[in-house]
């Protein structure tokens, strides 16, 4: 066995590998800290130990050298605690100001944003955090799907991964109501009646979203509600569970090439100081940058919520503008939830889907994988464009297909035809490349998603009144 090797298996083996001082608490945080584990020799070391493991609780003691590489995780996941501690931290503030109700809550924004201290500064740090922690999250899903760390033992962390992404994005959404400006009680509107179009039960699914049949505020004070308490609890807790899963993987995966194999024991080094120090980096940085961002950008304010007047258009947020798009193409059933409900299943289902090989930690798979992501990216950027404007300006369902159900002709044969599309194109690709299930797996993920991505641009930049395309430099 190499000297490397041994290293690597004693530091994996016995992870507590110094005494260190023993005076009291203080002393065994900060050798927890700079100095690392103690081992245990009397009942005081114990109780020294549960300091220290109380301190090192959420992160592994020790992780591969290799995997500290920033390029590899890009502190996405760090971030996206950074951007969570920001929120809360933001959030508490302004509810010593914010007043839920629809009579007081615009006038008290007003009040935070021109009379107090700083309230701009917070709200604005406020809003551009929830933003950026979208963004965040999903490339951190993208970084972890990309350099397969979705394989055992890492599943069950990809799951509650993409439970916290879907919390993060219930976090945005029952946030954005609570200005009560035109922007946001249309925006609530739009993207609640969307519920409407569940079958069966949607009317009344409506109605306990929005506590009755309008936006008022029942609705107010129930997003309120799950905006303060309910949704951010469930973060926090879903958070320290995905940490502890990390840990308990013993770390983050272990990058490596194409050609090379797994390594058995790979070199550890201290997560303290070596990963904090990192971490601080990142996270100061990033604390900074949404400083500067926030000073130089105001959070958006509309004029006050006026239910008798919707604008034109009246868009959902950024981030379901991809299903608003959807909808302006499908059945209302097909676009507002049997599509978003399939793309949440495929999301969840990655980690169990079968694969030829276990390529975790390997970027992209290999040199054929990265050309056929890279193909699958290209056709999607190339046809979803064709397909938007083929059904605005040329497809008619009503008078192609006169007589039959639009659910049918609207919802279920397109449908039918993408999926049918999207089999063949896994399989040809996989024909043309001789590839690996893992290879077209891949493809078919980034051909969906890149799709998604076109699909969200459009409705967020490329729609302008009735919803009608239009070009963006046009107004
Ligand atoms: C609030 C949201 C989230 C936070 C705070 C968070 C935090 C973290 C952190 C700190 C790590 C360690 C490595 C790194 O920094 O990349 C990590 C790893 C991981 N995360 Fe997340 N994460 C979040 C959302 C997600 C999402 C949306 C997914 C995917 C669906 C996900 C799946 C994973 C998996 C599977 C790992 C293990 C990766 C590996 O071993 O390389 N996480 N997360």
């Amino acid at each position: 066995m190499s000297e490397k090797r041994e290293r690597g298996k004693q530091t994996a083996e016995a992870e507590p590998a110094e005494s260190g001082e023993r005076q009291g608490v203080l002393s065994g945080v900060w050798h927890s800290i700079f100095r690392g584990p103690l081992v245990p020799r009397s009942d005081r070391d114990r109780k020294l130990i549960v300091v220290q493991n109380f301190l090192l609780h959420f992160r592994p003691v020790r992780l591969p050298e290799r995997s500290l590489r920033y390029t590899h995780t890009w502190g996405l996941g760090g971030m996206s605690l950074v951007l969570v501690l920001l929120l809360v931290a933001t959030g508490v503030l302004m509810m010593f100001v914010y007043q839920p109700s629809p009579e007081e809550a615009y006038g008290s924004i007003l009040a935070m944003r021109d009379e107090v201290l700083f309230g701009k500064l917070v709200r604005n740090v406020h809003h551009w955090s929830a933003n950026f922690l979208v963004i965040v999250a999903l490339l951190h899903l993208l970084r972890v799907y990309f350099t397969g760390a979705f394989h055992t033992p890492r599943q069950f962390n990809w799951i509650i991964g993409v439970t916290l992404l879907l919390c993060i994005l219930a976090s945005n959404f029952t946030g954005y109501l609570l200005p009560w400006d035109q922007l946001s009680y249309w925006a609530i509107t739009i993207s609640t009646s969307m519920i409407g179009y569940v079958p069966l039960a949607g009317e009344w699914l409506q109605g306990v979203v929005r506590g009755g049949t309008d936006i008022g505020s029942a609705t107010l004070i129930t997003f309120y509600t799950l905006h303060t308490t309910v949704v951010p609890v469930t973060i926090v807790v879903l958070m320290a569970f995905h940490f502890w899963r990390v840990r308990k993987a013993r770390g983050v995966i272990v990058p490596r090439g194409p050609d090379e194999e797994p390594e058995e024991y790979p070199e550890r080094v201290l997560a303290l100081p070596n990963l904090l120090l990192r971490e601080l980096a990142v996270a100061l940085a990033l604390v900074a940058f949404v400083l500067v961002f926030s000073v130089v950008f105001n959070a958006p304010l509309g004029n006050e919520a006026n239910p008798g007047m919707s604008p034109n258009p009246a868009k959902a947020p950024w981030y379901f503008m991809g299903i608003q798009e959807l909808l302006l193409h499908f059945h209302p059933f097909f676009a507002v939830v049997l599509i978003p409900l399939l793309i949440a299943g495929a999301l969840l289902a990655i980690p169990y889907l079968r694969y030829d090989s276990d390529a975790s930690g390997v970027l992209l798979l290999s040199h054929r994988g990265r050309r056929m992501a890279a193909i699958a990216a290209v056709t999607a950027v190339v046809v979803t464009p064709v397909l938007i404007v083929l059904d605005e300006f040329w497809f008619d369902a009503g008078a192609w297909l006169p007589g039959m159900p639009s659910v049918v002709s609207n919802g279920l044969l397109p449908t039918v035809v993408l999926a049918a599309a999207l089999a063949g194109f896994y399989v040809a690709l996989k024909r043309r490349y001789a590839a690996s299930n893992n290879e077209a797996i891949q493809a078919s993920f980034v051909l969906l998603l890149t799709a998604l991505a076109v699909l969200t641009a459009t409705g967020v930049w490329l729609r302008g009144p009735g919803m009608a395309l239009v070009w963006p430099w046009i107004s």
